[in-house]
């Protein structure tokens, strides 16, 4: 069914100048970028994203790292988005990833893993309007 999924290329990939090349992969694998924008997170923006890590050990490395540096977070829409996302970035940790994923290819640790995707439609929807308001998603149609 049709689906949107919120994707963040983070600091590492930015850094890196993939931008072009991890959204050319969302793009080829047939999923359209609907909203996007380039920000840079502080800690307040980037601990409301991953509240449910809280009380994780790595909490604080994840948040000092979305902080580190710019983001660009995208609404990715299409068939079955949230799933086709997670198959093209590969495992969270890059180690693990399979090879010809996103992480396999630009990510060299767990904490910098390249991308974010929504784990669920559920999480999508509250993830997309974390950083979404309606009027910046911009159906195609
Ligand atoms: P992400 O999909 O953005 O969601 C939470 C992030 O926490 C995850 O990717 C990793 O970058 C980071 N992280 C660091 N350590 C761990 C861990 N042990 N398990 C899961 N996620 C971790």
């Amino acid at each position: 069914a049709n689906q949107r999924t919120l994707s963040i290329i983070k600091p590492d990939a930015v850094a890196k100048n993939a931008i072009g090349e991890i959204t050319a992969r969302f793009e080829k694998a047939g999923l359209q970028v609907v909203a996007a924008k380039m920000l840079k997170l502080d800690d307040d923006k980037a601990g409301g994203f991953y509240a449910e890590h809280k009380e994780r050990p790595f909490f604080k490395d994840l948040v000092g790292f979305m902080t580190s540096g710019p983001v660009v977070v995208q609404v990715l829409e299409g068939d079955d988005a949230v799933a086709k996302n997670r198959d093209l970035m590969g495992a969270t940790n890059p180690k693990e990833a399979a090879p010809g994923t996103i992480r396999a290819d630009f990510a060299e640790t767990i904490d910098a893993n390249a991308v974010h995707g929504s784990d669920s439609p559920e999480s999508a929807e509250r993830e997309i309007a974390y950083f979404f308001t309606a009027d910046e998603i911009c159906p195609r149609g």
